[in-house]
C-alpha cells in the first residue's frame, strides 16, 4: 500500500512538474521505479499467466494465482473478465506485493465482446472501413467496461489457404484490403487515448506468416522468401505498427528456419529497427517452451533465445520466470536484455494510466450499461448484413417477398451456438439470434414458416464433438439421415419456397480447425441434392468460416447467399437481406476455388513464363491443370446486390506521367436495378515490367459506394508513384519507371483496362 503511494505521488510530481512532456514524466518514472526493482520482480513483469475464475476464494492467500501475484511472478492476466474478479486481482498486486505494481488484463476479444460482431473474414468482406473501426471501438467500450485493458487482436495473418481454419480470424488474401483493416482496427481498440477507460491496448498477431503454414495445418512448417514475406505477408502488421498497435504477438511456426519466438531478426531487426515498433513483444501461448519441440534446444536455451529475440512477455509458459535468472548467472542472457522487456511492459501499463489508476477498468457500473447494449446490438445488426456476400441470384428469386409459405430447413436455421463464429471468447450465445426467429421477427403473420433441421451438422458424432460450440453437441441420434431428410422434404414439399441453411460449424474453422475438404458437410450436400428434386425454388444461405468448395451448389442452386458466421444478431441480419431490408454488398477477400487442387489460388499471383492467356483451357505445355480451368469458382472482390452495376468507360487523364505527377482515374458507375444499394468500386493495378516478377494485378484502392436506384455517378481515384512501390531484390523499397495496366471493377476478374507510362 505505502509503495503505490509512493508511486502515485512520484506519478503526480513527475507529471505536474512537466506536464508538456509526458514522454519525460513517463521515463522518469520508470527510472525511478525501475531502480527499486529486484532481477526477481523483473522477471515477474515478464509473466503472463491465466486468471480463469479470478480469486475464487476472495482470500487470495488460498488461490494459486492470487499467491502467484503476491509473489511478485505475474505482470500480466489472461482469460479472466468481470470488474470484480480484475479489481480484486488487482488489488493484491498493488496492496500486497512490495512495489505495487499494477497488473495488465488481456482476452481474445477477436470479433466483438459479448456483443459479438461477424468473424474478421467477413468484416473484410464488408470493404467499409470505418464499420470495422466501429465494431473494434464497441468491442473495447465493452471489454473495458468489464474490467480488461488489452486484446489480442488484431490478427492480421494474410492467408490463401482456405484449409487452414484460422483463414475464419484472418482479413484474407489482399496486402492492401488487409493493411487497411489492420489500422480501423487498431484505432479503433485504442482510440486517440489509451489513458481513458474505454480504450484497450491492441495487438496485431501472429508475427509473422502463420498464414502461410505448409497443407493448410496448424502450426505447420512455413518456408517463405523474403521477398515475398515483405511484399505480401509483412505490409498489415507493418500498417499496424504505423497505427500505433501497442503490443505485437509472436507466430507458432518457423520463420527461415528459427521459430517466430526466438527469431531475433523477425523481432528485432525487422519489428524493431526497420519498423520502429516502440511497444512489446508477447510470445503466444506456451510459443517459447513450444521451441523445445522444434528442436531448439532445452527450456532454458530456448527461454534466452526467446529473450535476446526481443521477445518481452511470456504467455503462459512460466519459461522466463523459471530460467532467465540462472540464464543471467551462466552470462546466456544480459541484465540489460531482462531490464528492457520489463522496461517495455511498464511502458505499456504506464501508457494505459494504470499507475494512475490501477482500478481505472474496473467500474460495475459501466459493466451494466455498457455492455451489449440495443445501440451495440443495432450496429452488430447493420455489421453483419453488411458482410454477407451474393454469391448468386438466379432470375432475381431474392429477395424473397414477405408472403406464402416458407420452409425453413438446415441444421443452422435453428443453432443459437453457431451464429457467433469462432472465437466468440465472450459472447453470450444464449442471446444470439437464431435464423428462424430473425426470419419469424420480419415475416410477423405475414408469411408462414415452417421449419425442419433435415440433417445433423456433420454425419460423424466424433467429428461433431470436436467442432461443437463450447462442447455442447447438437448432435440427433435418435433418428437416421433418411428420416430426417424425409421431414425436410415434406416440409419442402407443403412450402412456396425453401430457404436452406447450411454450412459450417462454427468451430469448423478458427484455431485448430484445419480440413482436408472444404465442402458442405456430405448429410448436408445429401439433403439440399433431395432438396432440389422437389424442383422449388431454394436460396442456400450458407454459414462459412473460409471459402468452401460449392461448385455443385452453384450449378444447381439459383440463390445462394454467403453470411459467413454473422454474431450476435445473425438471425436479424439474414433477415434482413433475404427479404430485401438490406441490398446486400459484401465483397469476397479471399478466393472461393472450385477444389481443393486448385489451392493455393489467389488473385494477385504471379505470371508463371507460360502463362495460358486468352485460351479458355487446355494448352499443351501451359500453366493450367488437364482437369479443371485455372478459374475460380468466384474470384476475391467478387460479389453481387440486388441492384445491378453497370460501368462505362473508365477514363485516365493523362497515359503519359513523369516523376511525382499524380493519376487521375475516374469511372461512370450506374446502379441500373430498382433497390438501392451499395457497390465496391475496386482499383487494380498491374506492372508490366519490373527488376523482379510482379504480381498480374494488384488491390491499389476501392471506395463503397452507395448509390440510390437509377443513380449516376463518377467515381475517381488519385494514384501517386507511392502506389507503386514494392520491395525489390534487395528489398529496398521503391517504385520501377515504366508501363502499367490500370484496372477498375466491381470485382478482381471483371474489369475495364487501360494503359499508361509512368517514368521518373
Ligand atoms: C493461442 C492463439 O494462437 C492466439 O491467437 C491467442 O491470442 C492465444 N492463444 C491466447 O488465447
Amino acid at each position: 500500500m505505502l509503495a503505490l503511494l509512493f508511486f502515485s505521488f512520484l506519478f503526480l510530481a513527475c507529471n505536474l512538474g512537466k506536464p508538456e512532456n509526458s514522454q519525460t514524466a513517463m521515463n522518469d518514472f520508470l527510472d525511478s521505479l525501475m531502480k527499486e526493482m529486484t532481477l526477481e520482480e523483473k522477471i515477474g513483469q515478464l509473466n503472463l499467466l491465466p486468471g480463469y475464475e479470478g480469486i475464487v476464494t476472495g482470500d487470495a492467500r488460498a488461490s494459486e494465482i492470487g499467491t502467484r501475484i503476491q509473489e511478485g511472478k505475474v505482470g500480466a492476466i489472461l482469460n479472466v473478465r468481470s470488474p470484480e474478479k480484475i479489481r480484486e486481482m488487482q488489488r493484491v498486486a498493488v496492496v500486497e506485493t512490495r512495489l505495487g505494481i499494477p497488473l495488465l488484463f488481456g482476452l481474445d476479444v477477436i470479433h466483438g465482446y459479448k456483443t459479438g460482431f461477424p468473424i474478421p473474414l467477413a468484416l473484410a468482406a464488408s470493404f467499409d472501413m470505418d464499420l470495422i473501426r466501429q465494431t473494434a471501438r464497441i468491442a473495447a467500450i465493452e471489454a473495458t467496461a468489464d474490467g480488461l485493458c488489452w486484446t489480442f487482436s488484431p490478427m492480421l495473418d494474410i492467408t490463401r489457404d482456405p484449409r487452414w481454419g484460422r483463414i475464419a480470424e484472418s482479413p484474407g488474401e489482399d496486402p492492401y484490403l488487409a493493411s487497411l483493416f489492420a489500422e480501423a482496427f487498431v484505432q479503433g481498440y485504442q482510440g486517440e487515448d489509451l489513458r481513458l477507460n474505454h480504450t484497450m491496448l491492441s495487438c496485431a498477431k501472429h508475427f509473422a506468416l502463420y498464414g502461410a503454414s505448409e497443407a493448410g495445418l496448424d502450426y505447420n512448417t512455413v518456408d517463405m522468401s523474403r521477398i515475398r514475406m515483405y511484399n505480401e505477408f509483412f505490409p498489415p502488421f507493418k500498417a499496424a505498427i504505423e497505427a500505433g498497435a501497442g503490443s505485437v504477438m509472436t507466430a507458432f511456426n518457423e520463420v527461415d528456419g528459427v521459430p517466430a519466438s526466438g527469431n531475433r531478426w523477425l523481432m528485432t531487426e525487422v519489428l524493431r529497427n526497420q519498423w520502429g515498433f516502440g511497444g512489446f513483444v508477447v510470445s503466444d501461448y506456451t510459443s517459447i517452451q513450444e521451441m523445445m519441440d522444434h528442436g531448439m534446444g532445452d527450456l532454458q536455451t530456448v527461454s534466452a533465445l526467446a529473450l535476446n529475440a526481443g521477445v518481452d512477455l511470456d504467455m503462459v509458459g512460466e519459461s522466463f520466470l523459471t530460467t532467465l535468472a540462472k540464464s543471467l548467472k551462466e552470462e546466456i542472457v544480459s541484465e540489460e536484455h531482462i531490464n528492457l522487456a520489463c522496461r517495455r511492459i511498464l511502458e505499456a501499463k504506464y501508457k494505459l494510466g494504470l499507475f494512475e489508476d490501477p482500478y481505472r477498468y474496473c467500474d460495475t457500473g459501466r459493466a451494466q450499461n455498457q455492455i451489449f447494449t440495443p445501440e451495440h446490438l443495432q450496429v452488430a445488426r447493420e455489421t453483419a448484413a453488411e458482410t454477407f456476400v451474393l454469391l448468386k441470384n438466379e432470375d432475381q428469386l431474392l429477395p424473397l417477398q414477405k408472403k406464402g409459405t416458407i420452409a425453413l430447413v438446415g441444421p443452422l436455421a435453428n443453432s443459437r451456438q453457431n451464429m457467433a463464429g469462432t472465437w466468440s471468447v465472450a459472447v453470450n450465445h444464449d442471446q444470439s439470434v437464431t435464423v428462424i426467429e430473425g426470419f419469424r421477427q420480419a415475416l410477423g403473420d405475414r408469411a408462414e414458416v415452417l421449419y425442419a433441421r433435415g440433417s445433423n451438422l456433420v454425419d460423424d458424432p466424433d467429428l461433431d464433438r470436436r467442432t461443437a460450440t463450447r462442447g455442447i453437441t447438437t448432435f440427433d441420434s435418435t433418428r437416421t439421415a433418411e428420416q430426417m431428410r424425409a421431414e425436410a422434404i415434406a416440409v419442402a414439399r407443403r412450402s412456396d419456397v425453401i430457404v436452406a441453411v447450411m454450412g459450417e460449424p462454427a468451430e469448423m474453422s478458427g484455431e485448430s480447425a484445419s480440413r482436408t475438404d472444404i465442402s458442405l458437410p456430405e448429410g448436408q450436400q445429401a439433403l439440399l441434392r433431395d432438396l432440389a428434386e422437389t424442383g422449388k425454388p431454394i436460396v442456400l444461405v450458407l454459414f462459412a468460416g473460409r471459402p468452401l468448395t460449392i461448385n455443385w451448389e452453384q450449378e444447381n442452386i439459383p440463390a445462394i447467399l454467403n453470411v459467413w458466421f454473422g454474431g450476435t444478431q445473425a438471425g436479424n441480419a439474414i433477415a434482413d437481406v433475404v427479404f430485401g431490408d438490406v441490398n446486400p454488398s459484401g465483397k469476397l477477400p479471399s478466393t472461393f476455388p472450385q477444389n481443393l487442387g486448385q489451392v493455393p489460388i489467389y488473385y494477385n499471383h504471379k505470371n508463371t513464363g507460360r502463362p495460358l492467356g486468352e485460351t479458355p483451357w487446355f494448352r499443351k505445355f501451359r500453366t493450367n491443370y488437364l482437369d479443371v480451368t485455372n478459374e475460380p469458382l468466384y474470384p476475391f472482390g467478387f460479389g453481387l446486390s440486388y441492384s445491378k452495376f453497370t460501368y462505362g468507360d473508365m477514363k485516365l487523364d493523362k497515359t503519359e506521367l513523369n516523376g511525382e505527377e499524380e493519376l487521375q482515374v475516374s469511372i461512370t458507375l450506374t446502379n441500373e436495378g430498382l433497390y438501392d444499394g451499395a457497390e465496391v468500386v475496386q482499383l487494380y493495378v498491374r506492372d508490366i515490367v519490373g527488376s523482379v516478377t510482379r504480381p498480374v494485378k494488384e488491390l491499389k484502392g476501392f471506395q463503397k459506394i452507395f448509390l440510390k436506384a437509377g443513380e449516376t455517378r463518377v467515381i475517381s481515384f488519385t494514384l501517386t508513384p507511392e502506389d507503386l512501390k514494392f520491395y525489390n531484390a534487395q528489398l529496398e523499397y521503391d517504385w520501377e519507371p515504366g508501363e502499367f495496366m490500370i484496372m477498375v471493377g466491381g470485382n478482381s476478374r471483371d474489369v475495364k483496362t487501360a494503359m499508361i507510362n509512368w517514368q521518373h
